[in-house]
């Protein structure tokens, strides 16, 4: 049985190991290497910053994340596929090492938020 995630030593073995599997990947490693320049040494801590405030309420991230992707959609549209291969690496990645509560709901968290993010995309793109 594996355990669930419980505290911001988790967060950061699963934000690590992600990023890790995103930065070489062939679907969408090039929006964080090419695309935006990704600082990882800011960009790790923020990450975990974000998951730590959605799923324990205990950290103030004040990030905002929909217009970062408007902008990097802006310079490269961000398509379907390129949401569908964030999810399962991100998915994998918990099933891995993780199973509970916590794990269910970070995984749901992370899919409510693609959708939101992928229909906000949209909207601009029609509006335009
Ligand atoms: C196609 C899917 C996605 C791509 C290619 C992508 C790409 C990126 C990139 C390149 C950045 C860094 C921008 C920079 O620092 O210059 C970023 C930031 C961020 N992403 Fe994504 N992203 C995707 C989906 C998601 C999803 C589904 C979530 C949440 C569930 C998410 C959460 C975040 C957050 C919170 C930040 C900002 C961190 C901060 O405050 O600095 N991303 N994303």
């Amino acid at each position: 049985m594996k355990k669930d995630i419980t505290d911001r030593n988790d967060l950061e073995l699963i934000i690590k190991e992600f990023y890790m599997k995103v930065r070489t990947d062939k679907i969408i490693g090039h929006f964080f290497t090419d695309v935006m320049h990704v600082n990882w040494e800011t960009h790790l801590p923020a990450m975990i910053d974000f998951w730590e405030n959605l799923l324990f309420f205990n950290n103030d991230y004040e990030g905002n994340p929909m217009s970062i992707h408007k902008t990097i959609d802006k310079k490269h549209p961000m398509k379907k596929k390129d949401f569908n291969r964030w999810l399962k690496l991100f998915n994998t990645t918990i099933d891995y090492h993780f199973e509970g509560v916590n794990a269910e709901n970070i995984k749901m968290k992370a899919n409510r938020i693609a959708k939101v993010m992928q229909i906000s995309l949209d909207k601009k793109i029609k509006k335009a």
